[in-house]
C-alpha cells in the first residue's frame, strides 16, 4: 500500500540547476577552472561541498578545508541572490497539479532535498503549505545516494519506507530511494535514471493513478 510521495526539489519541482550553474561558473572563472554546462550535470543531486570538490578536481586544485568552506559560502551567497528573486511561475509544468491530485487522493506529501536552501525556494514559490513534511540539507548528515533524507521524510510522514514513492531527477537520488527500499519514479531520461522503477520526462505527463498503475500497485483511495 502506498501512502506517501516524497519529492526531490531541484529538477523535479523547479529548475534551479541553471542558477547553481551560474554561481559555480562564477567561482570556477575566479579560480581559472574550465567549467561547462556539461560538467554541471555531475553536480545534480550532489551536496554543496561535494559539488565544490568535483569542480576543484576539474582544475586539479587541492585546497584546505578552511579555504573550501569560504569558497562554498561565496558560491552560496551568489546562488541565494538568484533564488531570492524566483517567482511561482518558475514551478515546473504540471508539478503542482500532480501534487494536488495526490493530496486529493489522501496521499501524504513530503520533500526530501539535499539543498540547505530548500525552505527559501519553497517560500519564494509559495508552495510550503503543500507539504506534510519537509526534510532539507539542513536535517541530514549523509548526502544522497545515502537514503537518510528519504528515510527521515518517511518517518516525518509517519510512514514506513515501503509505503512511499520517491520522485527524483538525479542518479544519486534514485540510488538513495533504492537504498531506502522505496519505489522510485525517475524524472528525466532512462539513460541517466535507468535504475528507477519508471522514468517519465516530467510531472506534467503523469497523475497519481498512472504512477500507481505503472508500479503495479493496487490502490483504493477514499
Ligand atoms: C541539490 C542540487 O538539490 O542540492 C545540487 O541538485 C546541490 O546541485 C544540492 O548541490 C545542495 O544545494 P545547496 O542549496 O544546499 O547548495
Ligand atoms: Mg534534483
Amino acid at each position: 500500500m502506498i501512502k506517501g510521495f516524497l519529492f526531490d526539489l531541484d529538477g523535479v519541482i523547479v529548475d534551479t540547476a541553471k542558477y547553481h550553474f551560474l554561481a559555480w561558473k562564477r567561482l570556477a572563472d575566479e579560480l581559472s577552472i574550465p567549467f561547462s554546462e556539461n560538467d554541471n550535470e555531475r553536480l545534480k543531486g550532489v551536496s554543496r561541498m561535494r559539488s565544490l570538490d568535483i569542480i576543484l578536481e576539474l582544475g586539479n586544485l587541492n585546497l584546505s578545508s578552511e579555504v573550501k568552506e569560504k569558497l562554498a559560502a561565496k558560491k552560496n551567497s551568489w546562488y541565494v541572490d538568484y533564488i531570492t528573486k524566483m517567482t511561482p511561475d518558475e514551478i515546473l509544468p504540471g508539478a503542482l497539479e500532480f501534487i494536488q491530485d495526490a493530496k486529493d487522493k489522501n496521499i501524504k506529501i513530503g520533500l526530501g532535498s539535499a539543498s540547505k536552501n530548500a525552505m527559501t525556494i519553497l517560500e519564494r514559490l509559495n508552495i510550503t503549505g503543500y507539504f506534510d513534511a519537509i526534510i532539507s540539507g539542513n536535517e541530514v548528515s549523509n548526502a544522497k545516494p545515502d537514503p537518510e533524507v528519504f528515510l527521515k521524510g518517511a518517518e516525518a510522514l509517519g510512514l514506513e519506507p515501503e509505503e512511499c514513492v520517491v520522485f527524483e531527477d538525479a542518479a544519486a537520488g534514485v540510488e538513495a530511494a533504492i537504498n531506502g527500499k522505496m519505489k522510485c519514479v525517475g524524472i528525466g531520461t532512462k539513460k541517466v535514471l535507468g535504475q528507477a522503477d519508471i522514468v517519465v520526462e516530467g510531472l506534467k505527463v503523469i497523475c497519481t493513478n498512472d504512477v500507481l498503475n505503472a508500479l503495479g500497485i493496487d490502490f483504493k483511495y477514499k
